[in-house]
């Protein structure tokens, strides 16, 4: 088995991190216990590209039980752990190539990797594997039949290269999946983002001005997280019903310029470009600490304050401070890269449950349809959602009512009025 990784002795920590997750994703567990009786993906390879955490870890584990032949490569060079890399490769036998640190011409080595292995069905978070595989490594086109991808900004690319009329095979967007974002995205990104800021700096989050660019599902469960810990928030959006709805949550809304002067910490969730650029730095406080939880790390204009800068030097680990000409420091975070994958370990266990847990159906179903379906981005059928929301309840021990007939009725009909 190929695989590339920092160091294999450190997987008994690894492994133990991994089964401490397990215990928290009760979901994929059940799941898990299925494909090993089924085998739904028997002889099926996998090409994976996601966050090398404990989480991802216990899906590999899971697609492995079901009889996949499973390839792992990071989707962020920053996010990978090492020892849950040793751990998948040394007591799971599944091939990895990612390596926490590694530059970008490793992290494509990495991927093209697992694009060597011929896998059948991808499955990305940032849809780095499918962009490649439909530019330079179009080779690999030839073995996939479909694929799955985890995150907004993946889904946003991918609609994209299906509208334009490039995506040549079918995928389906686990995004979109209600009990994806709707947890994943908004209380998964809230805690973690918050966990890699206190990590990094250690400073105290109660009495700050926090600026949350972004009132997407991230930023709405940051912005949430962040003032239930005592800060003030300060949200800036471009779209006009985000910005109401934030105002609307009780928070100030003003265009970045002027959040900019005020700021003690902000952090982009906006899957934009140079959100904070050069003339925002400029106006911050001394001291103000800026980060970045959206998936690339272009939300921060980091090349243009590397030049603008007089000094830049790394204070401790994950916090650099650029020295500006008007002698205040601005002190980034995870060099602008996804500060809760990079600082911190990345959403709690539990609502990647869900999260994985519709990876799991998703590539099942996939595999199930794959002839049926066409080159476009589909959603996770409805009935896997709602299984899904009825399993995670259920784990929780959380009991609902059930419609009537009576009210069942009421509720198709539409005769009964004023
Ligand atoms: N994305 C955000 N948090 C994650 C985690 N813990 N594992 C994998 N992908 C993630």
């Amino acid at each position: 088995m190929k695989f590339h990784i920092k160091d294999e002795s450190l997987h008994k920590a690894g492994q133990s991190r991994i089964l401490w997750a397990a215990m928290s994703m009760p979901v994929l567990e059940s799941i898990k216990k299925r494909f090993r009786k089924e085998k739904p993906l028997q002889g099926k390879k996998i090409g994976a590209c996601l966050h090398v955490t404990t989480e991802t870890a216990y899906l590999m584990i899971t697609l492995k039980e079901a009889g996949a032949d499973v390839h792992l490569c990071a989707s962020n060079p920053l996010s990978t752990q090492d020892d849950v890399a040793a751990s998948l490769v040394k007591d799971y036998g599944i091939a990895v190539h990612a390596i926490k640190g590694e530059d970008n011409d490793t992290y494509y080595k990495h991927i093209n990797a697992v694009l060597d292995a011929k896998p059948q069905f991808t499955m990305d978070d940032g849809a780095d594997v499918v962009s490649l595989a439909h530019t330079k490594r179009k080779d690999a086109l030839e073995s996939i039949a479909g694929g799955t991808e985890e995150t907004t900004t993946g889904v946003i690319r991918l609609k994209s290269m299906a509208e334009n009329g490039i995506l040549k095979y079918p995928i389906v967007a686990v995004n979109d999946a209600q009990t994806k974002h709707f947890f994943d995205n908004r209380y998964g990104t809230g805690q973690s983002t918050v966990d890699g800021i206190i990590r990094a700096t250690n400073r105290l989050i109660a009495g700050s001005t926090f600026v949350v660019s972004g009132y997407g599902w991230c930023g709405r469960g940051l912005a949430s997280r962040a003032r239930g810990m005592g800060a003030r928030i300060i949200v800036t959006e471009v779209d006009p019903l985000k910005a109401l709805e934030a105002v609307m949550d009780g928070f100030e809304v003003l265009p970045i310029e002027e959040a900019a002067p005020k700021g003690d910490f902000f952090c982009t969730v906006t899957g934009d470009y140079h959100v904070i650029g050069l003339n925002h730095f400029e106006l911050m406080k001394d001291g103000a600490i800026v980060a970045n939880s959206g998936h690339f790390n272009v939300e921060l204009d980091l090349e243009g304050l590397e030049k603008m800068a007089v000094t830049k030097k790394n204070i401790k680990p994950f916090v650099d401070e650029y020295k500006l000409k008007n002698g205040r420091r601005i002190y980034i975070l995870g060099e602008g890269r996804l500060v809760n994958l990079a600082a911190a370990e990345g959403h709690p266990s539990s609502v990647m449950d869900m999260s994985f847990a519709n990876q799991a159906l998703a590539l099942e179903y996939l595999i199930r349809n794959a002839q049926k379906l066409e080159s476009k981005v589909y959603s996770v059928p409805q009935n896997i959602d709602q299984e899904i929301a009825r399993l995670k309840l259920q784990s929780m021990n959380i009991k609902i009512d059930h419609l009537t007939q009576e009210q069942e009725k009421y509720l198709n009909s539409w005769e009964m009025g004023t």
